[in-house]
């Protein structure tokens, strides 16, 4: 078990009537509302083009909100707010520095002194199990060491939320298995509130205790699917259970529909909006 002093914990994340679109011309979000838990490892799930890495920068502060809030503790998010975590699907790592140095480089911009932040850096660093591969330079690691830095470096900013965008998406399916265990390791021992952003079903059912299905935009959520599957989880038996296989089912439908509604064009986009328009005021 962990010790408690190792806890970081979660905390809440609201969406309240969320408006987004890009130069008003591709309308993503119109009126989105998300409550994510204290805590919660939140899956989100959708087919490519669908918004969720437009989701991410909204609620890492690096868009602005056209209507409505996104707020953490209540308040409204800032990029540069030291609770927030973020791990990309490529690394963006400094290929000059060593892999401790890039895990010390938040810390360092933050003004902590060199010996509290090695021993940070080494914790963390340490619990995504690097250890022997501090002085490496980035182009020494393979794709899933690489991608364990990245996480080591967002974990050492220790934020109470970590969002998460398809970062073992380039790996290979063992690796990301093996990732997907770590991080849940992890995660049970500090505790963070999770937004964890895939394409992948499985990957998705696999870790959540939520996963949010999103709608080809402007569509917002398409279904919330609340997981009941227990934890710890374990690889062989959790993925070869039968609860799994029916999130699974109703995970694959979902999408199927989702990608069937796609529009192909904007005239398409804007005939739809139109239709809803009208709908609305029937
Ligand atoms: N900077 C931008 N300017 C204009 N349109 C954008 C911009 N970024 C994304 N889009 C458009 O917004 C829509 C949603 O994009 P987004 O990147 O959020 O999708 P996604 O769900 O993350 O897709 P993927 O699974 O392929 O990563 C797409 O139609 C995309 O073309
Ligand atoms: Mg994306």
């Amino acid at each position: 078990m962990p010790s408690e002093s190792e806890r970081i914990g979660g905390e809440n994340l609201r969406i309240d009537d969320l408006w987004f679109s890009y130069g008003g011309k591709l309308s993503i979000y119109e009126g989105l509302n998300l409550d994510v838990r204290p805590g919660e490892f939140l899956g989100v799930i959708g087919p490519s083009g669908c918004g969720k890495t437009t989701l991410l920068n909204l609620l890492a502060g690096f868009y602005e909100p056209e209507e409505g809030a996104v707020t953490l503790r209540g308040q409204p998010i800032k990029p540069e707010d030291p609770h927030l975590g973020y791990v990309f699907q490529q690394p963006t790592l400094f290929p000059w520095l060593s892999a401790i140095e890039n895990v010390e480089f938040g810390l360092r911009m933050q003004g902590m002194g060199e010996a509290e932040r090695r021993e940070r850096a080494q914790h963390y660093f340490n619990l995504v199990g690097l250890m022997g591969f501090e002085d490496y330079l980035i182009v020494r690691l393979s794709g899933g060491m690489q991608q364990r830095v990245n996480l080591a470096r967002a974990l050492a900013m220790e934020p109470t939320l970590l969002l998460m965008d398809e970062p073992f998406g380039a790996l290979d399916a063992i690796t990301r298995e093996t990732m997907n265990d770590e991080l849940l390791r992890i995660w049970d021992t500090l505790g963070q509130t999770v937004l964890f952003i895939t394409h992948d079903i499985d990957e998705a059912i696999y870790l959540s205790d939520r996963i949010c299905v999103l709608s080809r935009p402007p569509g917002g959520i398409f279904r919330m699917l609340d997981s009941e599957l227990p934890r710890p989880r374990h690889g062989p038996t959790t993925r070869t259970g039968e609860r799994f296989w029916g999130y699974k089912k109703s995970l694959i439908n979902d999408i199927a529909e989702v990608t069937a509604q796609r529009p192909t064009s904007e005239e398409e986009i804007a005939l739809l909006k139109r239709r809803k328009k009208i709908e609305e005021s029937d």
